[in-house]
C-alpha cells in the first residue's frame, strides 16, 4: 500500500492472485504510456487535453462560469442540464455526491440553489412529461450540452425544452436562460450560438466527451447547484501533483490500472465499483461509463459494474460470495464520514439491538465493510480498496482525476485508443436508418431487409 497526499490505494487484499513484483514488472511499458500520455505532441485530436486541466484551464472561463451560475441562482428555481454520457454524468455525479441527499424535497426556504434537473439522456415519454409538470409553476434556465452539437438524445430535449422556454419568456430573456456548452468551432449548437447570440461554454478540443467533467461541461452545472468548484479544481491538482510521477511505486493511480490488467489475465472480467453510501452512487456511473467505453474494444476489458452496500449485499451479495469466480471489487471507501448517528438504548430491548447501544451508524457500517471483505476475499474475490478521506468537493476533484488517469493507463495497457468509442456508431447508424433521416436510405432499405426475414422466421417457427 503506498500512501498518496489525499488518497490511498490499497492492493493487499488481492495478493494471493499476483505477486507483488507482478505489478513492478510492468514498470517500462507504463513509463512509456505515461510519456506518451504527458507528451503534447500528436493531433488536437489525441483528446489528451484532460491530463494538464488541472493546472491549465482558462481563468477568464472559470470565472465567466461562475458568473453565469449566480446569475441562474438569481433567477432560476430550475436547471435542466441536457446531456447524455459524458455531457453529463460527472456533473450528476458531483451533485448526487455532494449535496443534501434529498434536495428536491426539501422546503422552499431551506434550499440554497436551484434544482438540477438532467434531461436529454432518454427518450422516455413519461420522464419527459414529469419534467414539463415541474416546469409549469417554476422559473428555470437551460444548459444544453453537446461536444459534437449533434447528438439526437439531448438535441431533442433541447427542440422541446427551449420551445417551453421560448414560449414562457421570449426571445429577448431566452438570452439570459440557455446557455450553450459546446465545440469552439463547429457542430449544431455553435451554429445556433452564432445565430440567436446564447452565452457560450467551450469543450476544448482535445478534451473528449467523458474526460471533460474539469471544464465548463461538469462545473456550470456544479456551481449552479452550490459546489465550490475552486475546491473541485484544487482537489484534481492535489491529484495531478501526486499522480505526475511514471514510477509504480509512487503513482496509485498507475498502480490501480496495473493490478486491473493483471487481475484480467486472472480471469478477473467483471469489476464491481463498491460503496457504502448512495450518494457515491452516480459518481459509480460517470465511472463505469469512463472505462467502458475507453476500455471496451476490440473484444476485450473488464466489465465495470456497481453497487452499493450493504444494500446489494442483500441482492447480489450472494452471487459474490458463491457465483462465477470471474469478478473483483475495487471499493470507494471514505474513511471520515458523518457520525452523528447513534444507536440509542432501550430498556425492553425487543429487537435484540442493545449490544450496539452507544456506538454510531458510521461505526456500523465500517464494521459492515470489514466483514464483507473479509467474507468475499475468503470466498475467492479480490478486493481493491480507494481509501478516500472524506466527502468533499475537493475529494470529489481529486477522484475524477485519479479514474480518469487510471484509466488511460488502462486502456493503453490493454493496447486500446482510450479516447474513442468507434462501437457507439453501430446503434446510431441503425436508428438513423430506421427513423429515416436523410443519407441513410441504403442502409435503410437493408434493415428492413434483416428485419423482414426476422419477421418470417418468427412466423414460421409460431
Ligand atoms: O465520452 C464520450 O465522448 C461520449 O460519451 C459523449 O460524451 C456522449 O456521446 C455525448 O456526446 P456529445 O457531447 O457530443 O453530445
Amino acid at each position: 500500500m503506498i500512501k498518496v497526499r489525499e488518497i490511498t490505494f490499497d492492493y493487499t487484499q488481492a495478493l494471493t492472485f499476483f505477486l507483488e513484483a507482478d505489478i513492478f514488472e510492468m514498470q517500462n511499458s507504463v513509463e512509456a504510456i505515461h510519456n506518451q500520455l504527458h507528451s503534447r505532441s500528436g493531433t488536437k485530436n489525441d483528446y489528451k487535453g484532460w491530463v494538464d486541466l488541472p493546472i491549465d484551464y482558462g481563468i477568464k472561463e472559470f470565472q465567466r462560469i461562475k458568473q453565469a451560475a449566480k446569475k441562474i441562482q438569481a433567477h432560476s428555481e430550475i436547471l435542466l442540464v441536457i446531456g447524455v454520457g459524458g455531457s453529463y454524468l460527472g456533473s450528476k455525479a458531483a451533485i448526487d455526491m455532494l449535496q443534501h441527499q434529498f434536495h428536491n424535497l426539501l422546503p422552499e426556504d431551506e434550499e440554497k440553489a436551484p434544482k438540477i434537473i438532467f434531461v436529454g439522456h432518454n427518450m422516455s415519454t413519461n420522464y419527459v412529461t414529469s419534467v414539463k409538470e415541474v416546469l409549469e409553476h417554476q422559473d428555470f434556465s437551460i444548459n444544453v450540452i453537446s461536444k459534437s452539437g449533434t447528438t439526437t438524445e439531448p438535441a431533442i430535449a433541447f427542440r422541446i425544452f427551449k420551445k417551453i422556454l421560448l414560449e414562457r419568456y421570449g426571445e429577448k430573456e431566452a438570452k439570459n436562460r440557455i446557455f450553450v456548452t459546446t465545440d469552439a468551432n463547429e457542430g449544431a449548437l455553435y451554429s445556433l450560438v452564432q445565430r440567436k447570440k446564447y452565452e457560450k461554454f467551450i469543450i476544448p478540443d482535445d478534451v473528449g466527451g467523458r474526460y471533460s467533467v474539469l471544464t465548463a461541461v461538469g462545473l456550470l452545472p456544479m456551481a449552479v447547484s452550490g459546489i465550490n468548484i475552486e475546491q473541485v479544481m484544487n482537489g484534481a491538482k492535489a491529484a495531478y501533483e501526486d499522480l505526475l510521477e511514471p514510477t509504480l511505486e509512487e503513482n496509485s493511480a498507475y498502480q490501480y490500472a496495473t493490478v486491473r490488467n493483471l487481475l484480467y489475465d486472472k480471469g478477473k472480467t467483471l469489476e464491481l465499483l463498491v460503496n457504502y453510501d448512495p450518494n457515491m452512487g452516480s459518481l459509480a456511473k460517470w465511472w463505469q461509463q469512463l472505462f467502458a467505453e475507453s476500455e471496451g474494444k476490440n473484444n476485450q476489458g473488464i466489465y465495470p459494474s456497481f453497487a452499493t452496500f450493504p444494500t446489494e449485499l442483500h441482492s447480489i451479495g450472494q452471487y459474490i460470495q458463491d457465483g462465477r469466480r470471474d469478478l473483483f471489487e475495487t471499493i470507494i471507501k471514505v474513511d471520515q464520514q458523518n457520525s452523528n448517528e447513534f444507536i440509542h438504548y432501550e430498556e425492553e430491548d425487543i429487537d435484540g439491538l442493545n449490544y450496539l447501544a452507544n456506538k454510531s451508524l458510521e461505526e456500523i457500517n465500517d464494521k459492515v465493510y470489514q466483514a464483507a471483505v473479509l467474507a468475499h476475499t475468503e470466498g475467492g474475490i479480490p478486493n481493491l480498496i480507494v481509501h478516500v478521506p472524506e466527502v468533499s468537493a475537493y475529494t470529489f476533484g481529486y477522484l475524477v482525476y485519479f479514474f480518469q488517469k487510471a484509466c488511460a493507463m488502462s486502456s493503453y495497457l490493454f493496447q486500446v485508443n482510450p479516447f474513442d468509442q468507434p462501437g457507439v456508431e453501430a446503434y446510431k447508424k441503425n436508428m438513423y436508418a430506421l427513423l429515416g433521416k436523410p443519407g441513410f436510405e441504403e442502409h435503410e432499405m437493408r434493415l428492413k431487409s434483416i428485419l423482414k426475414r426476422q419477421y418470417k422466421e418468427i412466423k414460421l417457427e409460431k
